[in-house]
């Protein structure tokens, strides 16, 4: 069996193009086969052989090709990240060859929202509540990973993100389990499909295992610490339904979760992952994560580092190479034990089995002769489903007097040092995309006018006037361009091109580093020199619409209180400006729903919906001194989670419940009818809440257990019904048991978490 594998991959490498060409066969997920096929490879390596399986190699200037070229042919190195085209991968594909037992690398990528056609930010896809939309995303994403060489993509980052100053959110699909819990599913499966090593599909890589988006007070990498009824009921679940889901890999999270870095955590990495979830395949350390728990605190040494994350259940060390340096000495000196090494060993080569590498060591490469010429032409992206998707993600948050959409006629002013930033709009971690191929708003904007209107532009301000901040932005690359002239300058030009205008368009918010990784800020406002710009725009009486660009919820009060209308577009990649200009100019009606909470002030995070209801809640209604509130601000969220306008207007009947009872094996179902009676079709998200109304513990005042996002032609009407059964109503007691407590539920239905129809029934 064995020597028929080998000499497999022998003849890929003396003839891989004629392989490649065969007919693809399809998945080898034979279990017996590929432990048999395991264990005899492993029976072949030496300990410096498996220790290089462990490496997760990163191409920089502190480890160069040629340094990896060499450490490949020597057994050295596992997998590559951060090399992206064909003719690199393959180039070190063709290394293995001369390695003892030519055992492929596989190479991932941070494809978080697309490849070389990038789709709006996952916060953005999440505002779409649009499976199918989300789906193809990923299966673009998919389809152009594996087409550049690439067998791994490290997402979906499904992270739960309740605090907007961590910039991070912007990478996650948002606050909500249950959201976050089906986009991670659909996002796995859309990138695997049926079989990761197919020729369309890539192997997902769910992160940051565990708890990653719940740092005290947003800062990145910052600790953790979280009852453990909260981490099942609330944190959890996505990564798990990522996992049921089937994926392959799993990165570990940078912070330390009560107390214990996840890097070294057993009881994550081993007793809930692979014992309580079965996870089967390869857990990877985040970048540096192994040298990081000296930092922590936690490990005297680099080598005693090595030694903790690999016991606790970290497999691949992604960059710092600890266990290439130590595991030998660990090994000798009995501080490790050899099937420590193996277990992890045996992980990395299941999934490269499971990509089908073993098979054919190019899989994804297939022969020279079908290298892209330019790995950027037109002819590789996807626009159209680009454009499809990111229409979907964009949220009408105001639209007084039917300001939007606007007519194709007249003088419209652009303004904003958005407006036409090829690079902003696509986003942080735009993987392989190119910011010369995206669309801003002020070139979709010609393109939907085309010579019916005529549209006058202006920067009028920078990103931010603050020099330090600038700087820090640009620290690592270049991303914020900075106008030399004065900020006055600048906004005179602005306001004499707005007072031109019928209606002024300024497209304001955050560069696309402002949300990103090591990317927290206190201040979740726009910058105070677009801010200055807005008020100049707004002294000109003309109508104002504001088109906002942002990685996160931003407190926007002010800007509310003197738009006319405002339109969350996020960062919505390669089509975003074509998207934006067809909801501009009601080409497409927009059906976003928020996926977070905007607050209303920073002070008021965390701020979420499925909070407690404490034993002094505050009632609107009724405001009483002693009530959980703040004094100086008004109380709730200044646009609630799940919230978004449409162009047309919809009504939600009463809730009709099927029964007043549920028992543990029946199913209840709540159904309300909702009807477009506006004038334009259009798209919602009919979204169902509960409550238990009294448990062994405090439950939330409303969770989301589902939704079903409808279009409806002007007068339609349509019932829709949710079904409830006794599992959805479970929840994690005080000793962690999954149970559900018999007594009053409410059932709550509406078009955003708070505007809700309300019914109760009772658990037998
Ligand atoms: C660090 C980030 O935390 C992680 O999300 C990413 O996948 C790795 N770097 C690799 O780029």
């Amino acid at each position: 069996m064995i020597k028929r594998y080998f000499l497999g991959v022998m003849i890929c490498l003396a003839v891989s193009p004629a392989i490649a060409e065969q007919q693809y066969v399809a998945p080898q997920y034979q279990l017996k086969e590929k432990q048999i096929f395991i264990e005899k490879l492993m029976q072949q390596m030496t300990m410096e052989e498996k220790i290089g399986q462990l490496n997760l190699v990163s191409i920089g200037s502190d480890y160069p090709k040629p340094a990896i070229m060499a450490a490949i042919r020597d057994g050295k190195v596992g997998a590559m990240f951060n090399t992206v085209t064909k003719v690199d991968i393959r180039r070190m594909q063709d290394q293995v060859q001369y390695s003892r037992l030519k055992i492929p690398l596989f190479y991932a990528y941070d494809v978080v929202h697309g490849q070389r056609t990038v789709f709006p930010i996952s916060l953005g896809l999440a505002a779409s509540w649009d499976m199918d939309a989300v789906a193809l995303s990923a299966r673009i994403s998919a389809k152009e990973t594996a087409a550049d060489g690439l067998n791994m993509t490290f997402s979906p980052m499904v992270d739960i993100t309740r605090d907007p100053r961590w910039g991070r959110v912007s990478e996650g699909f948002g606050e909500d389990t249950y959201l976050t819990s089906r986009l991670a599913k659909v996002m796995v499966e859309s990138y695997q499909g049926d079989d990761p090593s197919a020729p369309d599909r890539v192997m997902a890589n769910v992160k940051h295992y565990a708890l990653y988006g719940a740092g005290e007070g947003g800062r990145d990498y910052n600790s953790v610490d979280m009852s453990l009824p909260k981490m099942f009921q609330d944190y959890m679940p996505p990564y798990q339904a990522a996992i049921d889901a089937g994926a392959g890999g799993v990165m570990v999270a940078l912070n330390a979760v009560n107390g214990i870095p996840a890097t070294s955590n057993t009881w994550l990495l081993t007793d809930v992952l692979r014992q309580q979830w079965k996870f089967n395949g390869v857990t990877v350390s985040d970048h540096g994560a192994i040298g990081g728990l000296v930092k922590h605190g936690v490990a005297e040494n680099d080598r005693q580092a090595a030694m903790m994350a690999l016991k606790a259940g970290v497999n691949m060390d992604m960059y710092d190479n600890m266990y290439g340096k130590y595991l030998p000495g660990l090994l000798k000196d009995g501080l490790i034990k050899q099937q420590d090494i193996d277990t992890a060993v045996r992980n990395v080569l299941g999934v490269k089995w499971d990509m089908g590498l073993f098979a054919d060591p190019y899989r994804h490469l297939g022969p020279a002769s079908t290298d892209p010429v330019d790995t950027n032409a037109e002819s590789r992206l996807h626009r159209a489903e680009a454009r499809e998707v990111a229409r979907t993600s964009l949220v009408l948050l105001k639209n007084d007097h039917n300001t939007l959409p606007l007519a194709k006629s007249g003088t419209i002013a652009l303004i904003g040092p958005l407006a036409d930033s090829q690079r902003d709009v696509m986003g942080s971690w735009s993987a392989a995309g190119a910011a010369k191929q995206s669309v801003t708003v002020y070139q979709g904007i010609k393109n939907a006018l085309g010579t019916q209107a005529t549209v006058l532009y202006s920067v009028g301000a920078n990103i931010t006037d603050d020099a330090a901040i600038v700087k820090y932005l640009n620290s690592y690359d270049k991303s914020v361009e900075v106008d030399p002239r004065s900020p006055q300058a600048m906004i005179d030009e602005a306001v004499n091109t707005a007072k031109k205008a019928d209606v002024v368009v300024a497209v304001v918010g955050e560069s696309q580093g402002m949300a990103h990784e090591a990317s927290s800020r206190s201040d979740i406002s726009i910058p105070q020199s677009q801010r200055d710009l807005l008020k100049a725009l707004k002294a000109t009486g003309k109508p104002l619409v504001l088109v906002l660009m942002n990685g996160r919820p931003l407190t926007l009060s002010w800007e509310n209180d003197i738009s006319d209308a405002m339109l969350e577009t996020w960062f919505s990649g390669t089509e975003g400006g074509n998207a934006i200009a067809d909801v501009l100019f009601g080409d497409y009606n927009p059906s976003g729903k928020l996926p977070m909470t905007f607050p209303r002030s920073v002070g008021q995070i965390p701020i979420y919906n499925s909070v407690l209801n404490t034993g002094r809640p505050f009632n609107p209604q009724k405001p009483d001194k002693y009530t959980s509130r703040y004094f100086d601000i008004t109380n709730g969220p200044l646009f609630p989670f799940g919230y978004g306008l449409s162009y047309t207007d919809f009504s939600v009947s009463d809730i009709t419940l099927s029964s007043t009872t549920l028992d543990s094996k029946g199913t209840l179902t709540a159904s309300v009818t909702v009807t477009n009676t506006g004038k334009r079709s259009g798209a919602t998200v009919v979204q169902l809440y509960v409550q238990d109304v009294v448990a062994s513990i405090s439950r939330p005042v409303k969770e989301l257990k589902n939704f079903s996002k409808v279009m409806l032609q002007p007068g339609e009407q349509r019932v829709i019904s949710f079904p409830i059964t006794e599992q959805d109503l479970r929840f994690y007691n005080e000793n962690l048991k999954w149970v559900s407590e018999a007594g009053k539920f409410n059932v709550f239905i509406g078009l955003d978490s708070q505007n809700v129809k309300r019914q109760s029934f009772l658990l037998l």
